[in-house]
């Protein structure tokens, strides 16, 4: 079916689980009134539960992800699939695989690199034939940090009177108060166990995507450091985020002729920048070892995630600072709860703008910042997320 005849806008896989339910509670309160959404997943009894709670009259639609024939009828029907059903790496790949021989645009919240480098790799090619935009990191992974780079390219530009002409150096410090969900928490888990996978990935993908012409974008690894102006320690964070900044560095010409980004998390003291990178070490070693990967897992079950008064007092900021040919500017993006509350918001905002704003004319695997841009941006300031020059 052609993308312009699908019978609906926007379908929600995962609308059972923790944030798939708090994406589907958002579309229901904020979705435009003609807006054609419905919600998907793998049980009729969950959804009709979700339906019940949710209190709108919105189709379910049964598939579940090994079902490659139920999953071909489910995107068949629809522009845009957004999918909370994660982790991604063990269940992400036949919905991507659908929806790029579909040509049905999708938008999902992994943070994991090696799903995004597997897809890009088994994907691309056929996504840019069929016209479906792949939008990978619709969530705190990466839009804060992609779209505030671009925020912050175009408030340089406009500094340095319209166009970036000499090399752009970035950087972006994260801090949150913010805790995780049982599905997070697993797929961190999981891609923390699969480092030489994730690299053996990221290698087979930077020798068969092309680089941009007469340019150069970088994610370039940061070392620990004091930002004096911000007041805060900077510990290099080596997350999807920088990756995907650098993607829309390489694919949008605004960027300059040499942008290089470098991400980092902002602590206050030093206390909790050691405690920081030794929390963090240590549960990426641990998840090395089978057993105590497992126990781990059972301590965080999935389908659970931080209360409604947990996530009421989360919050997160990410500055930025950009320098080119003497010139400087400094931003920053913030809003509420990171990883639910304002993920679940980024990422319907982001399927909406996916199916009715007059977006670029993009496909294959695409960045939100190279797919969305201005229209999201927009969008997200009007919802309360703040992107301010400071
Ligand atoms: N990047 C970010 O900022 C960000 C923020 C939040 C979450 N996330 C990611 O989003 C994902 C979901 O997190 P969560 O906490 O919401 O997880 P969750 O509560 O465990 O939800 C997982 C969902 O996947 C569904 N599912 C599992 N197997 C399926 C299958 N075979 N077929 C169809 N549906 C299936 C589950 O359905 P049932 O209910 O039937 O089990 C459930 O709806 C995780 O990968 C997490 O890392 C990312």
């Amino acid at each position: 079916m052609a993308a312009g005849d699908r019978t609906y806008d926007v379908v929600l896989f995962g609308a059972t689980g923790f944030t798939g339910g708090l994406t589907a509670e958002y579309l229901a309160e904020h979705a435009p009134a003609d807006l054609r959404w419905a919600i998907a997943g793998r049980s009729e009894t969950k959804l009709a539960a979700v339906r019940d709670r949710l209190g709108v009259d919105v189709p379910t639609l049964v598939a579940d992800v090994s079902d490659a024939a139920a999953l071909a009828d489910v995107v068949g029907r629809t522009k845009v699939v957004a999918t909370t059903v994660g982790p991604y790496l063990q269940y992400g790949a036949p919905l991507v695989a659908a929806c790029a021989e579909a040509g049905t645009d999708y938008c999902d919240l992994t943070g994991e690199p090696e799903f995004v480098d597997r897809t890009y790799l088994e994907q691309n090619a056929v996504a840019e034939r069929s016209g479906a935009r792949i939008v990978h990191a619709c969530g705190f992974d990466s839009i804060p940090h992609d779209l505030g780079a671009y925020y912050t390219i175009q408030q340089l530009a406009k500094k340095l009177g319209g166009e970036i002409t000499a090399p752009v150096k970035m950087r972006g410090i994260v801090r949150s108060n913010a805790t995780f969900s049982g599905g997070t928490f697993h797929s961190a888990l999981g891609a923390f166990s699969r480092a030489k996978q994730m690299r053996e990935a990221m290698v087979a993908r930077r020798r068969m995507e092309p680089r941009p012409e007469g340019r150069t974008s970088r994610a370039v690894a940061g070392k620990p450091s004091r930002d004096g102006d911000l007041g805060y320690w900077l510990l290099p964070l080596p997350t999807i985020d920088p990756f995907v900044v650098a993607r829309s560095g390489a694919a949008l010409p605004e960027y300059g002729p040499e942008f290089a980004y470098t991400h980092y998390a902002g602590v206050k003291t030093l206390r909790y920048a050691v405690g920081g990178s030794v929390g963090a070490g240590a549960l990426a070693l641990a998840a090395q070892v089978p057993p105590i990967r497992e126990q781990l897992k059972k301590r965080v079950p999935q389908g659970s995630g931080p209360s409604v008064g947990r996530r009421e007092k989360s919050w997160f900021t990410v500055d930025f600072v950009a320098e080119s040919g003497g010139t400087t500017v400094r931003t920053r993006v913030s809003g509420g709860d990171p990883g639910y509350t304002e993920t679940a918001k980024m990422l319907a905002e982001s399927a909406i703008c996916l199916a009715v704003d007059d977006n670029p004319k993009t496909a294959g695997q695409v960045t939100t910042a190279q797919a969305m841009g201005d229209a999201l941006l927009a969008r997200l300031q009007a919802v309360g997320i703040t992107f301010e020059t400071r």
